[in-house]
């Protein structure tokens, strides 16, 4: 797990907590691919045969938003997907808990999606605060890249949306650039989602970040016309959609803080040197202060 769930109880057994909630989670997914509604329904539940709908909360957590989000909604299958074992394993502990019966949660990646779901079979996914994974090389991993965007369109039924949200300015600014390659139609741009939407449902990380002070962002958006031979144009590095002016950033994005902290001290160390510099020429050093 990242960041802020990394400390877990001294009596956490991984292996055994698995198997305590084994009865909500499916560890053979790609089973199940273009019978998600009909497969999970129960059998004693009426008329119905099938979930009116699919949503997948791809990068669960806690499962915070998921058991929620299904109370509310009880005709939609959610399917909690995330890579790391020990959010499987709180999530399908929180689901248990709680008694809602229509979440199943499966160990995957983001990059499996269409190996877990058979063609347009996914009515809406939700990136809920995804792991910034800041730096240039890691790129590839972040859930909102281009790839992955095209991946989601496979999955989707027409009409279906993914909708992300984030308390990082340079990872929506990403984002925005990313969606656009996918050839989405952006039906929502939130730059304040908490005041634009109060009633959707508060995640994990949204609830603890809020309290830090972050604002969250947000887009949600639907397939439009595929495009063939998409290339890469944006810039990696999510540094790269920092503000100028690092002093004016009150508030530091979740996974940013080393960052910005080292741009920080650079800037303050070079600054200095531009002031010795002027001094021993004469000059005022302001001309040379760098661009982030
Ligand atoms: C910052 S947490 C957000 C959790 C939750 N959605 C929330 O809003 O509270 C990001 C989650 O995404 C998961 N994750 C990151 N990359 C992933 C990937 N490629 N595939 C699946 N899960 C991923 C992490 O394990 C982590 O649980």
């Amino acid at each position: 797990m990242h960041g802020m769930h990394a400390r877990l109880p001294k009596n956490f057994v991984l292996e055994e907590r698995l198997e305590r909630y084994a009865q909500v989670i499916e560890v053979a997914p790609s089973h199940y691919a273009g019978s998600w509604a009909e497969a999970c329904h129960p059998l004693s539940s009426g008329e119905a045969s099938r979930y009116d709908r699919v949503h997948v909360d791809l990068g669960c957590g806690k499962g915070a938003y998921v058991v929620q989000a299904a109370a509310r909604d009880p005709r939609t299958l959610y399917v909690a997907i995330d890579g790391e074992p020990v959010c499987i394993a709180y999530t399908a502990q929180h689901v248990m808990e709680s008694g809602v019966r229509n979440v199943v949660v499966v160990p995957a990646l983001g990059s499996q999606m269409t190996s877990v779901f058979g063609p347009g079979e996914v009515d809406a996914i939700t990136l809920n605060f995804p792991t910034p994974f800041p730096r240039k090389k890691d790129a590839s991993r972040r859930l909102t890249i281009v790839d992955r965007l095209a991946e989601y369109r496979q999955v989707l039924s027409p009409g279906g949306t993914v909708t992300f949200k984030t308390d990082s300015y340079p990872l929506w600014q990403f984002t925005r650039a990313q969606v656009e390659l996918a050839g989405y139609q952006v039906l929502w741009l939130s730059d304040n989602a908490r005041a634009e939407r109060p009633d959707d449902v508060l995640t994990e990380y949204e609830r603890r970040l809020a309290a830090q002070g972050a604002t969250v962002y947000a887009i949600e958006a639907t397939p439009g016309e595929a495009r063939e031979g998409i290339e890469q144009t944006s810039s990696l590095s999510l540094v790269d959609y920092l503000p100028d002016d690092l002093a004016s950033l009150g508030y530091v994005p979740h996974g940013m803080r080393g960052s910005v902290t080292n741009l920080r001290n650079r800037r303050r160390r070079e600054q200095g040197r531009s002031h010795q510099d002027s001094r021993a020429d004469g000059t005022s050093g302001e001309q040379s202060s760098t661009r982030w």
